[in-house]
């Protein structure tokens, strides 16, 4: 007793030794209220250290005392950097206090002879400072500088830092630059993901050497986890992969269980899996891109998450068709680089070589969205299965507008030159060019028209035909400020003369589809010159939830192929988009109920012998003299989703607040969703219903109603109300799809 008592009293005396003798040496805590220790460049750290937030800052929490650096200081676009004085490493562990945003050119760094040791950023953004450490006990007695940068304009373009010290004890419960590292030889590295963990920054390195850029993962942290992902390692077979974290957590769960497979099994619960729309196998979808026809195949890239069902990451994902209703997956076409990731675009078959990359070249226009949005090219010379990105990119710089993207690009043969609508914050900028490499502005389009009520996105300017006559359709996709919330795609009707497009006077804005997901759609470039179609397809969803939205283990659909016509509503001309005719080969098993008169309602019990929740209705509705007529679909728990026609209001509603799941975001089913409605003496009516998506197309795609659900049976009764007075529902057919 006495011994041990003897021995722990001296270990206790060892240890008070150890601490008297290597106290914690504060490198800085902005205390003195002073930069005095630290070079200042640029304006965004402030002449002197910030008390807390600046003004149009959130509350910044977790720094200590009363100083901090804090690179706020004329808001998220000014810039600057601290450099520290040289000191000597002479303590195991660097820690310090960060919070602010976690892009590539805001972060803390450690400097030794010229060399970048360590490189940190907020692991999340948030205005609330957290513990990092790095570990330098490989360094003891070498010279060092630190250097807080702040080099990134926008969203979270800020730093915070406080109380650098150099110490004896690890304070952070990150580790920072976490590597795992494995032999490769295996198709696949698997990761858990939990879309609730914030993502971690993962580098691909092989054999030392960087591949690509970071990925953004939300690798699973706690026992939760949603689905795994792969990373095609395949390549590297026989080299050795490693997996850098920026930042890993001491306590996270599952880093043990990233490992190698040659299996990626879909082993998921695929309710809400379309049978005939488009979508990806696994992952994140939104925009349609680069839509092209070439050699018998019809090419759909899009934005794509490769590493995740929320948006990020932001690859071109691709899928061909040889008959616009099966789809093939293809690998990805092209991913982000150091100019950034891949934003939307299109693609062109360039038959005359005028860029040089070979006669009938697959050319991609895409954005590049890093520090700011410039245009890049990439050609592939093997029907779209493999890209090379131009070396002289990008080709189109940006003249400093924050949303400068998505450009859409056709031969114009009157002028002889290629056009580029693109994309410029709340206008269309048009740009002509003869060799896809060098862009002069034609003109610019939008203001004062339309509806301005959120950034103009995705443009695409066509040449349609109306009785013989061309008329130029420029569509715009709007994000928010649809007409019944979020995203939409509204569109001008006027003329285009190779250099300036001009609206017609019509009652703007006017949208494609009046439902709440079809957004940022596109057509074909290059499509059968005998056929003549204009081919079109939107992206079932919308940014209000489109983060949020289930299932898991994939995100989104593609909207069905439609064909644009420009069509006579009555008042004015409008463009209708019906289905593309090839959907009709789809029908399998009609049940043709015939027609019925309606006085009050009347109820098809069961859809289909076999409802696998994948189908089209059609029927014609004849009014006569009703004030308002509804139909519903129904399932088994009672579920539904209400098509309501007011022939007083003139107005075509959808409601989807029973529909099933909504209350996985507020704004999902929070009320009718309208559509204007020509009165006619006849409603003929195509409602396509795959699953987790209503497609309602009102004579020919004059009036168009896109929304999205998640019923937890398929909806199988099919229920019509009318007011009161009688109306006639004529070949009512039910045809299932696949
Ligand atoms: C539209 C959009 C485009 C952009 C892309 C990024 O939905 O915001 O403007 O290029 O998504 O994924």
């Amino acid at each position: 007793m006495n011994n041990i008592l003897k021995i722990s009293s001296t270990l206790l005396a060892l240890m008070l030794i150890g601490c008297a003798t290597n106290p914690d040496i504060i490198i800085d805590d902005f205390e003195s209220g002073t930069y005095n220790k630290w070079t200042v460049e640029g304006d965004a750290f402030g002449a002197t250290p910030a008390t807390g937030s600046y003004a149009g800052q959130q509350a910044v929490e977790g720094f200590e005392g009363k100083h901090l650096a804090n690179s706020f200081n004329g808001g998220d676009d000014s810039r600057g950097t601290l450099i520290s004085q040289e000191f000597t490493i002479e303590r195991d562990y660097i820690n310090f206090l960060l919070g602010g945003g976690m892009n590539q050119d805001t972060y803390i760094e450690l400097v030794m002879n010229n060399e970048s040791i360590y490189k940190s950023r907020s692991v999340v953004e948030t205005e609330t400072l957290q513990w990092m450490t790095w570990n330098v006990k490989e360094y003891t007695g070498q010279k060092a500088i630190i250097r807080i940068v702040d080099n990134q304009r926008g969203g979270w373009g800020h730093i915070l830092v406080d109380q650098i010290e150099q110490s004896n004890t690890e304070k952070s419960v990150f580790m920072v630059d976490h590597e795992l590292a494995f032999d490769a030889d295996k198709k696949y590295i698997l990761v858990p993901v939990d879309d609730d963990s914030p993502e971690s920054v993962i580098a691909l390195a092989v054999e030392g050497t960087p591949i690509g850029v970071p990925m953004y993962i939300r690798v699973a942290q706690t026992e939760r986890i949603d689905y795994w992902i792969p990373i095609d390692i395949e390549k590297y077979k026989g080299k050795k992969v490693t997996l850098t974290f920026a930042h890993a957590k001491k306590t996270d769960k599952h880093l043990g269980d990233i490992r190698q497979s040659d299996a990626f099994n879909f082993n998921y619960d695929e309710t809400y899996r379309p049978s005939y729309h488009h979508t990806p196998l696994y992952g994140w979808m939104n925009d349609p891109n680069g839509m092209v026809y070439y050699d018998g195949e019809y090419h759909l890239f899009f934005q794509y998450n490769p590493y995740g069902s929320r948006w990020a990451n932001m690859h071109w994902g691709h899928s061909v068709s040889k008959d616009l209703k099966k789809w093939e997956y293809l690998p990805v076409a092209l991913a982000p680089d150091s100019l950034g990731s891949i934003f939307s675009g299109s693609a062109v078959i360039d038959k005359n070589n005028t860029a040089g990359f070979g006669k009938n070249a697959m050319i991609a226009i895409y954005t590049s969205a890093g520090k700011s949005q410039t245009q890049s090219i990439a050609y592939s010379t093997d029907k779209g299965r493999t890209f090379t990105k131009y070396e002289h990119n990008p080709v189109l710089a940006d003249p400093d507008i924050a949303d400068f993207r998505d450009p859409k690009v056709f031969w114009h043969d009157a002028s002889g030159q290629w056009v580029m609508s693109l994309a410029t914050s709340q206008t269309i900028t048009f740009y002509g060019s003869k060799n896809l490499k060098e862009w002069n502005k034609l003109s610019e389009f939008g203001e004062g028209i339309g509806s301005h009520a959120g950034v103009w996105e995705c443009p695409d300017l066509i040449p349609l035909a109306y009785n013989g006559q061309t008329k130029w359709v420029l569509f715009v996709s709007i994000n928010p400020g649809g007409p019944n919330g979020g995203s939409a795609t509204q569109y001008f009707i006027g003329n285009f003369d190779g250099k300036t497009f001009t609206a017609d006077k019509l009652d703007y804005p006017l949208w494609l589809d009046y439902g709440r997901d079809n957004y940022a759609g596109v057509t074909w470039n290059n499509t059968p010159a005998k056929d003549g179609r204009h081919l079109f397809i939107g992206w079932m969803n919308n940014w209000d939830y489109a983060n949020s939205v289930p299932p898991l283990n994939f995100s989104s659909a593609n909207t069905l192929v439609r064909e644009l016509k420009l069509v006579h509503n009555g008042k004015h001309l409008v463009v209708a988009n019906p289905p593309v005719a090839e959907v009709a080969d789809l029908r399998r098993n009609a049940e043709k109920i015939g027609t019925k008169q309606v006085d009050k309602t009347y109820t098809v019990d069961k859809l289909l012998r076999d409802n696998r929740g994948a189908y089209e209705i059609e029927f014609s509705v004849k009014p006569k003299g009703t004030d308002s007529f509804e139909f519903k679909l129904v399932n088994i728990k009672g579920e539904n989703i209400r098509f309501i026609f007011d022939l007083t209001k003139n107005i075509l509603s959808v409601d989807r607040t029973k529909s099933g799941l909504v209350d996985f975001s507020d704004n999902f089913a929070s009320s009718l969703i309208d559509a204007p409605l020509a009165a006619k003496d006849s409603y003929k009516i195509r409602l396509f219903v795959d699953k987790a998506s209503t497609e309602l197309f009102v004579n020919d795609g004059e009036v168009v109603q896109t929304n999205i659900v998640f019923p937890a049976e398929p909806y199988n009764s099919l229920v019509f109300t009318t007011d009161g007075q009688a109306i006639e529902v004529e070949d009512i057919n039910i045809y299932n799809l696949n």
